[in-house]
């Protein structure tokens, strides 16, 4: 941990960032000293991102200076940084899919040209470091596009360890990761900062910042509204009324008295699914008006669950029926026909439209909504837009912004929004992982979101790698454990001691 004494590693001051209509960064100074962590807070869009994009060299800053390990140093681009000793985690993982993963590691590094003569001991590295990070099971030589959001996020974090960093930023590395990942990314960053290495530590998990944060600085609206306070002893309440400007109560709306009794109908039926190699023999069940969350670690089969009832994978057994009519399996129009809807884990990939609006990714779902006589009504689209961009607070509230330019939390909400929007003939609504990314103020607007679907007699399926978040929005939980579902009990009688428990039962940890 790095003492008060020690001269900062990186000093940053007054940084400025304007883009077109937004001031992202408005005069920030920001202290790291060696071998500490130093956590970054702040609401979606408060300018986290942008800030260690200037630390990376992959934004040019307006005004301000940065100090690094006593130099004034400019970072004209990302090869500077890394040449200065400062490597970089993206929030969205910048690794090229069609690549295998040793190549991933050492793209753009000088000894991939020169120190490896041979694929061979660039593969040899790459297996080291990917050991060195608990995964040796990891192939280097794997096509990076072929791995699931984990294996991805551990690529990149071998690529940054690659570079022998002086400094390590993290952009949200735990927001992919489930319990027990979360675990082996701790251990290797206590590794890194006892060898010196400061580390920048971007989460809106609050209950990780107090385990790995040695200090926290707060942004809010691009200004830094608390520099370096100690991460242990500030009150959650204290962050939050910083980050938000407000009060907010963390809270999961309450479930409604009575609930959806049995003798709700059945939206969706499963039967005796199973995918080989992923999950086997799942049966579940959601009623109208039931939320039911699964929760299980990366890798125990959930999201393939989720995924092949929504039909992007076809199971090589079982039934999934919606409203008691059997949906045909691995078609995904199939069951947007039946009323499915469906957020997925790597909404960035999978789901963002990049070249659109936002309002154009928002009504993507419901377009023939808009659609009378061949005309597509504009004035109804943007007041429905609007009325989404509201109610999930996206920022900023402008439906004719490109989607690219938002924050990543903001842009999760877009995708939120769609189906949301779409909600006219939808009878299940399938979310993986809803609030990744997403700040604590703007998770409890959505958790009532959420809430007031279900009150519509809306079924809702989903999958979060929070714990208490299952337990806090869900009626009923399923436990998955490889691949299979182990426990099914209603939310209000189990806590989250138990549920890790039966998750983690016979993994190694
Ligand atoms: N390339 C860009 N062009 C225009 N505006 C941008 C661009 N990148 C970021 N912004 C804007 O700058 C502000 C800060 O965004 P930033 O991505 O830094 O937020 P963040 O704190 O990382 O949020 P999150 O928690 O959602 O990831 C936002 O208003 C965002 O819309
Ligand atoms: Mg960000």
């Amino acid at each position: 941990m790095g003492s008060p004494e020690t001269e900062p590693l990186l000093r940053m001051r007054g940084i400025v960032k304007q883009f077109p209509g937004v001031r992202a960064l408005d005069g920030v100074d920001l202290d790291v000293r060696p071998g500490e962590v130093h956590c970054l807070l702040g609401q979606n869009g408060a300018g986290k991102s942008t800030l260690i994009k200037v630390l990376a060299g992959a934004h040019q800053p307006d005004e301000g200076e940065i100090v690094f390990a006593g130099e004034p140093v400019r970072l004209a681009g990302p090869d500077a940084a890394m040449r200065a000793g400062i490597a970089t985690i993206y929030q969205e993982l910048d690794l090229v899919d069609g690549l295998s993963v040793a190549e991933n590691i050492f793209l753009g590094h000088e000894r991939s040209t020169l120190g490896f003569t041979r694929r061979g001991d660039a593969e040899k590295a790459a297996r080291e470091l990917l050991g060195r990070l608990g995964h040796p099971e990891i192939p280097p030589r794997r096509e990076v596009g072929r791995l699931p959001a984990a294996g991805k996020q551990v690529v990149s974090m071998a690529r940054a360890l690659s570079h022998e960093a002086r400094l390590l930023v993290m952009d949200e590395p735990s927001a992919a990761l489930a319990h027990d990942e979360v675990g082996n990314l701790f251990r290797i960053i206590r590794e890194l900062t006892a060898a010196g290495v400061a580390i920048v530590y971007i989460s809106h998990r609050l209950a990780e910042i107090r385990e790995i944060g040695d200090r926290v600085t707060v942004l809010k609206d691009g200004r830094a509204v608390a520099v370096g306070l100690p991460a242990r002893t500030t009150s959650t309440d204290e962050i939050v009324s910083l980050m938000t400007g407000r009060d907010v109560e963390y809270v999961f709306p309450e479930r409604p008295a009575p609930g959806p009794g049995d003798d709700a109908p059945e939206v969706l039926r499963v039967e005796d699914l199973t995918l080989p190699g992923s999950f086997a023999d799942v049966s579940l069940s959601v009623r109208a008006g039931e939320i039911v969350g699964l929760a299980g670690l990366v890798g125990s089969g959930r999201s393939e669950i989720l995924e092949t009832i929504y039909g992007a994978r076809r199971p090589a057994r079982g039934r999934v029926l919606v409203d008691g009519r059997p949906v045909r399996p691995g078609d995904t129009r199939a069951a947007v026909r039946h009323g499915m809807g469906m957020a997925p884990e790597e909404r960035k990939s999978q789901a963002l439209l990049p070249n659109e609006t936002v309002a154009g990714n928002v009504t993507v779902a419901g377009l023939s909504r808009y659609a009378s006589f061949g005309w597509l009504d504009r004035r109804r689209e943007v007041a429905d837009v609007r009325r989404q961009i509201e109610a999930l607070d996206i920022r900023p509230p402008d439906p004719a912004r490109p989607v690219v330019t938002l924050s990543g939390g903001n842009q999760q909400k877009v995708v939120l929004a769609r189906w949301l929007l779409g909600s006219a003939g939808l009878r299940l609504l399938i979310l993986d992982e809803p609030t990744r990314g997403v700040d604590v103020g703007a998770r409890a607007e959505l958790y009532a979101v959420i809430r007031e679907l279900a009150g519509r007699g809306i079924g809702v399926l989903l999958v979060s790698s929070e714990v208490p978040e299952v337990l806090g929005l869900a009626d009923r939980v399923l436990v998955v454990r490889e691949g299979r579902i182990v426990h099914t009990g209603a939310a209000g009688a189990l806590d989250e001691a138990a549920v890790l428990n039966m998750i983690m039962e016979g993994s190694a940890l």
